[in-house]
């Protein structure tokens, strides 16, 4: 098993070397961008990032499903109560990472994490089907269970409360945006040499640097 860990190795070979001045201004432009190429080429779950928190100073992460993306932000959906979202409370500072394996791409983006509109929350969780909102009402997502019928148990109490009407959004469940102030687009290239570029946000405009990789 080590062994396999220890010798497994690819070469990036797939993309053609990133030329800084042919890159937009605007990152959320290469976001796009790159997004479209993860989408065409059929990328398995290109929107699921990796989202990184900060429990004091530890670094929590985990995935999460991207599921808006606007000139302000990309927007999460989840349980307020839960762990990541305590965390983001308390310390607005977020990051996310996508890796797309086919693509030989990562994009990593730093910022600070906000909660979105009612109206946006409610539009999401009634696009949602309706086995998803139920879940949403039965899960005390990040707390200690005694057991799975406990949530099959709470899912049937539920399903009772509605008793066939619509079932609405949960005021605890809801989305966040991340706001980003940082973003690096990794591609890989032959021998290690990859390209590495970044935006941040200076003084309101996006500034545009490559680091070694
Ligand atoms: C592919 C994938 C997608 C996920 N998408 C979400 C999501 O959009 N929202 C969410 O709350 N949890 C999602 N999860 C579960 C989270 O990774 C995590 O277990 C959960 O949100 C609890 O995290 P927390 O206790 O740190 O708050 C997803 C997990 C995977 C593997």
């Amino acid at each position: 098993m080590s062994d396999n860990i220890y010798n497994q190795r690819i070469d990036y070979l797939k993309n053609d070397f990133l030329d800084e001045n042919k890159l937009p201004d605007n990152p959320f432009e290469l976001f796009k961008g790159w997004y479209k190429v993860a989408l065409d080429q059929v990328v398995k779950d290109p929107n699921a990032m990796i989202l990184s928190t900060l429990k004091d100073d530890m670094p929590r992460s985990r995935v999460v499903l991207l599921k808006n993306l606007d000139e302000k932000g990309f927007t999460y959906f989840t349980n307020y109560n839960s762990a990541k979202v305590q965390e983001t409370n308390t310390n607005q500072n977020a990051s996310l990472a996508f890796f797309w394996r086919d693509l030989e791409r990562q994009i990593r983006i730093e910022g600070k994490v906000e909660k979105v509109t009612e109206k946006e929350s409610d539009d999401y969780f009634m696009s949602r089907p309706e086995g998803s909102r139920i879940g949403a009402w039965a899960s005390p997502q990040s707390k200690e269970i005694k057991s799975r019928k406990e949530i099959e148990d709470a899912v049937e109490e539920i399903k009772n409360k509605f008793d066939g009407k619509e079932v609405t959004r949960p005021e605890n469940w809801g989305g966040l945006r991340l706001v980003p102030s940082y973003f690096e687009f990794w591609q890989g290239a032959s021998s290690r040499l990859h390209d590495r570029i970044v935006y941040e946000l200076i003084e309101g405009s996006w500034k545009r640097k490559r680091l070694a990789p």
